[in-house]
């Protein structure tokens, strides 16, 4: 019988809505933009507590392109439309706990931003498009940082409940597939982003981490639990990165720590998630780095009990392991090594259609449960020319990818969806930048905050359309 895929895109409240004066202030509002001397993604995820407290008085909205997104609060109603044009099955976007809670910790509810969510999800329900819902894309309120430092405080637990119950009440007859947190392996590499935990002047503490990790775990399956309580329709997700390693070499060494490479930054983040234990190759490496935190009984029970329905993960990229010292480029959240075989993006990216068949058939072997692209695809320095832009290397890319997940499918996994990021372009999330744009729409607005916020379809735009329309399984 043939397989259908879900065709969609993805945008996330922080890089895509603006509408700063209609919500409380959250963590992503604080991240400044910083020019670069060089393409490759720098360390700007972290924020140390020095910053935060600068940009918390900083009224220069320009300089923090998140306060502003791509107005996606102002143009909601233009890019609906555009979604159902282009005829996604499946449209994946989250919700801003900022925009709904006037404070992390009381109960008064923000009505305007309620109802910007009312629109999205009824227009999505009549136009028969399926909701991918990220409950939580790296953002959370000002207050939730300054008062409970984040994931760190068991308190976190409590307090996103009420968030997650308020959620489902309100739109959880309409959600098909719901993740409670973006990238969760994101912790570990950006702990800004990922737990709400501030850079210290002795920098990151790994036992905090991982406590807060913890957390999130615990928090991951309470919110599946809540689901299956209130019998909603929608499938609970796990979801992290994938980095996609290879050894360097045929070298046993570097087997092996291709192996440790992608047990603690891919790996036991699922495992948690989807088998619902943690995994016993972690104990080595929490007792060698000297992590300590607090894991109770009951948590365990939990997770055992609750594990997620799918899996799906965000890639970008592969990468390359060695124990040898060799030339490095970046990556999503990690830099890796440069593998000779490949060619990378501007930012170093290195582009790998094959590496995406690997991860799927990788991750379907590993955990046998149904699988989703959460995200993939190509950002890249688009031109404006005569009214438009002609982004075949998107199309070469995007074609040269969906034919591995063909490959895949023959291959027997049971994909759901492919989700393409940033259908619209957002500011991104990783060098805070608008020229970094992955749409098959582009949005007129530069690095400075300057620009219409004009929305443009782009060549690729017409070509995902009939790839949508024509796709009649593998
Ligand atoms: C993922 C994030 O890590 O990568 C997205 O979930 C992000 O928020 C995407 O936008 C691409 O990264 P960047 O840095 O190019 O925006």
């Amino acid at each position: 019988m043939k397989k259908r895929v879900y065709y969609g895109g993805a945008v996330a409240n922080s890089q895509y809505e603006g509408g700063f004066k209609y919500k409380s202030l959250d963590s992503q509002d604080l991240r400044m933009y910083a020019k670069r001397s060089s393409d490759a993604t720098l360390n700007t995820r972290l924020l140390s507590r020095d910053d935060f407290l600068k940009a918390k008085e900083n009224d220069n909205h320009k300089l923090f392109p998140f306060r502003n997104g791509v107005e996606g609060y102002e143009f909601v109603d233009t890019d609906l439309e555009l979604i159902k044009e282009l005829g996604l099955d499946i449209y994946r976007f989250s919700i801003n706990w900022a925009r709904i809670f006037k404070s992390v910790d009381g109960m008064e509810i923000n009505e305007d931003g309620v109802e910007y969510y009312d629109k999205i999800f009824t227009f999505l329900f009549q136009n028969n498009i399926k909701v991918f819902l990220m409950m939580n894309h790296f953002c959370y309120p000002v207050d939730f940082i300054e008062k409970y430092d984040g994931f760190k405080n068991r308190k976190s637990i409590d307090l996103y409940l009420k968030y997650a119950e308020f959620v489902f009440n309100r739109w959880g007859q309409y959600i098909d597939y719901f993740v409670p947190f973006n990238e969760i392996n994101a912790g570990y590499f950006s702990p800004y982003n990922g737990l709400g935990l501030l850079k210290e002047k002795e920098g990151y503490n790994l036992s905090d981490i991982f406590q807060s990790l913890h957390h999130q775990f615990v928090i991951s399956a309470k919110v599946i639990k809540l689901a299956r309580e209130m019998k909603l329709k929608a499938k609970a997700g796990a979801m992290a990165s994938c980095f996609c390693y290879y050894p360097y070499s045929c070298r046993p060494e570097d087997n092996l720590k291709y192996i440790k490479d992608e047990q603690t930054y891919q790996w036991f983040y699922f495992d948690v998630l989807a088998r619902g234990t943690y995994p016993s190759y972690m104990n080595r490496f929490f007792d060698e780095n000297n992590i300590k935190f607090n894991i109770l009984s009951e948590d365990l029970e939990i997770l055992k009990e609750n594990s997620a329905d799918f899996v799906s993960f965000s890639y970008y990229q592969s990468s390359v392991s060695s124990v040898e010292e060799r030339e490095f480029t970046a990556g999503n959240l990690v830099a890796t090594i440069k593998n000779p075989y490949l060619k990378a993006t501007s930012w170093g990216w290195q582009i790998d259609p094959i590496g995406l068949r690997i991860t799927l058939n990788k991750i379907y072997d590993r955990y046998q449960k149904p699988v989703i692209i959460s995200e993939n695809g190509l950002g890249y320095r688009d031109i404006l020319e005569n009214g438009t832009i002609n982004d075949d290397y998107r199309i070469e890319y995007l074609q040269t990818h969906f034919a591995q997940i063909e490959e895949a499918l023959k291959d027997g996994v049971d994909l759901i969806a492919y989700i393409m990021w940033g259908i619209i372009d957002i500011v991104s999330a990783g060098s805070i930048e608008m020229e970094k744009r992955y749409g098959v729409v582009y949005v007129d607005l530069d690095n400075n905050g300057n620009g219409t916020y004009q929305r443009i379809k782009k060549k690729s735009f017409e070509w995902y359309k009939n790839y949508i329309k024509n796709n009649k399984g593998v």
